[in-house]
């Protein structure tokens, strides 16, 4: 039998840095197959309304941006909409830190509970100044103008954070000194040092230094490994056949999930596709596995973060408990997926438990069956779709319409994937 080949969807973090970059750069850029999805549209609107012009973000469309330069953006007529996406909040947070205007932020419901201070409080010590509508969250209004260097030890590993201050850094044409208490995804660093921006990295530690201007550049977008998770999922738990999923990004500091999976007994081989502006590419090519139970340390959640709902799910089906510390974070994510993930859990018939910041999933062999509650949290219902696939499943998830926040043909790779 021929192995069933799937291409997942363009990486969100890299599609998300790609945009904001290339509005900075001078000139056309050209990102091929960057994501199409909701979130990556809300980049794409809110730097258009800063007077980018960006053209349309389709499926399987390569996608072309002019360049305004480092100080180019315009000040926009509205709020900017940064629908569900936390990378767009924060990303233009401290682009906007840079720029003598001020603008409004808003978000969609689940974004406008997530924290901003973690962001705002660094951007205000280099100048910027912050009005807060809400409480620590959007909406709030952005003044940004001159800004001073800043050397900063970051409270959480969030890359999100990270790229902010190196935005401000970059638009401000500031020094940014920044340590983290543990690496997060490096991007935003692989990107910079790309397109020759003095960035010097020392273990946790990292200083950018000015730049006069980027230039404008190409680049192929990876496969998002975040997305690709779900379907490595989907194939660990079949029966039998191969599933080669194409082209996926496997920067070790996004690639834990393959780490995990390799100690929990998972039949996946990575073959080296090449690289594209400092991010390697792989094929991973998944073999049904019979699981047993894993220990996710504090330390590596960083490289797995977006990840946990589905190595929960794969808990669920591995032999022994599983236990996954230091993951306070998933609180502040799209929904409190912390809760959420041991709550749907229950309610499926398996035994798990949330704490302050830990995880614990017993493994089952008795099928799923219930009403999950995802909160219209993309990677909740995207998880228990693929708990949903293991045989004599029912699992019943209460929207599934979230899965377009990032990965718009979930559904259709999913049923590619599960065919026998
Ligand atoms: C992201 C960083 C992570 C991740 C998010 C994307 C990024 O968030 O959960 O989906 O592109 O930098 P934090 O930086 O808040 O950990």
């Amino acid at each position: 039998m021929s192995a069933i080949r799937v291409r997942p969807p363009g990486d969100k973090s890299v599609t998300h840095r790609a945009l904001v970059l290339a509005a900075l750069a001078e000139g056309r850029s050209l990102l091929e197959r960057p994501l199409a999805s909701l979130d990556a549209r809300s980049m794409a609107g809110a730097l258009r309304a800063l007077g980018v012009e960006i053209s349309p973000l389709r499926e399987g469309a390569a996608v072309v941006v002019r360049g305004r330069g480092l100080g180019g953006l315009r000040a926009p007529r509205h709020w900017l909409r940064c629908g569900n996406s936390g990378t767009t909040a924060r990303f233009l947070l401290g682009v906007l830190a840079g720029f003598p205007f001020a603008v409004r932020l808003t978000g969609d419901a689940s974004l406008r509970r997530r924290p901003m201070r973690r962001v705002t409080v660094p951007l205000s010590m280099m100048g910027a100044r912050f009005e807060e509508l809400a409480g620590d969250g959007l909406p709030l209004i952005v003044h940004g103008g001159s800004l001073r260097p800043l050397t900063y030890d970051l409270p959480v590993a969030a890359a999100q954070v990270k790229s902010a201050l190196l935005l401000a850094g970059l638009v401000g044409r500031v020094p940014v000194r920044l340590t983290e208490p543990a690496p997060s995804r490096d991007h935003t660093e692989r990107m910079l040092a790309a397109l020759g921006v003095p960035l010097e990295r020392n273990g946790r530690s990292l200083a950018l230094s000015p730049a006069e201007r980027i230039p404008s550049f190409q680049v192929r977008v990876p496969g998002d490994i975040s997305s690709a998770a779900f379907m490595v999922g989907a194939a660990l738990l079949r029966s039998g056949g191969e599933v080669v999923l194409e082209e996926v990004g496997v920067n070790p500091t996004r690639a834990g999930v393959l780490r995990v999976l390799e100690r929990m007994g998972a039949g996946i081989t990575v073959q080296p596709r090449g690289e594209t502006l400092g991010e390697p590419l792989g094929d991973l090519v998944i073999r049904p596995s019979a699981l047993v139970a894993c220990e996710v340390t504090a330390e590596e959640v960083p490289s797995l973060i977006d990840e946990i709902p589905v190595l929960a799910v794969l808990a669920s089906r591995a032999r022994g408990q599983s236990v996954f510390r230091g993951v306070a974070e998933l609180r502040v994510k799209e929904s409190n997926r912390l809760e959420l993930i041991a709550r749907n859990l229950r309610s499926v018939g398996v035994t798990a438990e949330a704490s302050a910041d830990t995880l614990w999933v017993e493994g089952t062999a008795r099928p799923p069956g219930g009403r999950v509650e995802t909160a219209q949290d993309h990677r909740l219902a995207m998880g228990f779709a693929v708990l949903g696939t293991v045989p004599g499943a029912r699992v019943r998830l209460s929207e599934t319409a979230s899965v377009a926040v990032s990965y718009p043909a979930f559904f259709n790779d999913l049923k590619r994937v599960t065919a026998a």
